[in-house]
């Protein structure tokens, strides 16, 4: 792949994407809209390297209104991470937020790729799409019940994809990422509060019982199957799982023993649309993507908590 377009480039799984592709000898236009949901400083961070690498074209704007066939000019696969984000927090703003980043944004996009004969697209989707599981994993046929808007925004976007492989033969694949971590992870999510909280000497809060368990997928992993979506052109879709299955509470427990912080928690309500528990069967992705895995919890946590020292200073500097 010569040229790959990157939506969401500037976000958490996205930079890391873009970083991966050029370190892979590939050109890279990545587009942001730099939306609100946290700072714009810490998306400029996570660019820093990409834009010293003399191959990364960064285009700031709105899928919604870019010129995309412009943008897609000469370009052979496009990963479409850009979104609205955020399980818990969709039940409380408005659905239209997540109708217009989730819904049509991939619509348009998804008709510009069909119209410039883009090759390849990958859309990153979300564990979200499954709703409860029955404590077993869940394999790609397990019955689709989002039990967030977000959930629900993402699911719209995969038959989006599934729409136009059938009926205007772009060959699109659908991964379907489980909690993924690592630096660069989105303020709110429960590892970068753990370990903000840690280091600031800070209570956290758990959301119900803590009993909860998450599927986590370490983001180099996510990126890995991504690279190989792209590289050999797959349709379909894909569980991508980190096949390491944690509570809350252990969670916590693991950051307390990486920053070496007694984290006091405090325990409220069960938040709408957080499942009890997520769990992967990736099998799919092991046989047709080569994924496997590499990262566990502790070294995880332990990188995570490593940038989040770094990116503190990078912050107040
Ligand atoms: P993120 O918020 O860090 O990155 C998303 C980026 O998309 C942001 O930088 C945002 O500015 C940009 N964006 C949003 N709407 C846009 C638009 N209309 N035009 C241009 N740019 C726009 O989120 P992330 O955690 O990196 O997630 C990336 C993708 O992976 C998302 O599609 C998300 O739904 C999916 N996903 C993430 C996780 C996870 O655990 N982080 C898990 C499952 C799925
Ligand atoms: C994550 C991402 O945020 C979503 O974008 C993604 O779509 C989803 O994974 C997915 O797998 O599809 P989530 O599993 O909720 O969502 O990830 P976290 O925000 O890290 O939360 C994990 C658990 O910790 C949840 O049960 C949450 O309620 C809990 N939590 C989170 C707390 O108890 N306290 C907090 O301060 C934050």
């Amino acid at each position: 792949m010569a040229r790959v377009l990157v939506t969401g480039a500037a976000g958490f799984i996205g930079s890391h994407l873009v970083d991966r592709l050029l370190a892979g000898g590939c050109e890279v236009v990545g587009v942001d809209a730099f939306t609100r949901y946290y700072p714009r400083e810490q998306k400029l961070r996570n660019l820093s390297s990409a834009v010293e690498s003399g191959r990364f074209r960064l285009v700031e704007g709105d899928l919604l209104e870019l010129d995309l066939p412009r943008l897609l000019r000469g370009v052979e696969a496009v990963a479409h991470l850009a979104a609205e984000p955020g399980v818990r927090r969709s039940w409380g703003v408005g659905f239209e937020v997540y109708l217009r980043r989730n819904v049509l944004a991939t619509e348009r996009l998804l008709e510009a790729v069909w119209r410039a004969g883009v090759p390849r697209f990958v859309l990153a989707s979300s564990s979200s799409v499954y709703g409860p599981d029955d404590g077993r994993p869940v394999a790609e046929d397990h019955p689709l019940r989002p039990a967030s808007p977000y959930g629900l925004s993402k699911l719209s976007a995969e038959e989006l994809v599934r729409l136009y492989a059938r009926e205007r033969g772009v060959q699109g694949a659908v991964l379907r990422y489980f909690t993924v971590y690592g630096p660069r992870q989105r303020p709110e999510m429960a590892l970068s509060r753990f370990i903000a909280a840690a280091y600031a000497g800070r209570p956290v809060e758990i959301f119900g019982d803590g009993g909860q368990v998450r599927d986590m997928t370490y983001v180099s992993d996510a990126v890995a199957a991504t690279v190989a979506a792209l590289e050999r052109g797959v349709e379909g879709t894909y569980n991508v799982g980190g096949g390491v299955r944690v509570s809350v509470r252990r969670m916590l427990e693991v950051v307390r023993e990486v920053t070496g912080h007694p984290v006091e928690a405090v325990y409220g309500r069960v938040a709408a649309g957080d499942v009890r528990s997520t769990w992967a069967d990736f099998r799919r992705a092991e046989r047709d993507l080569g994924y496997r895995p590499q990262v566990g919890l502790e070294e995880g946590v332990a990188a995570q908590a490593e940038w989040a020292v770094r990116e503190a200073l990078a912050a107040t500097a």
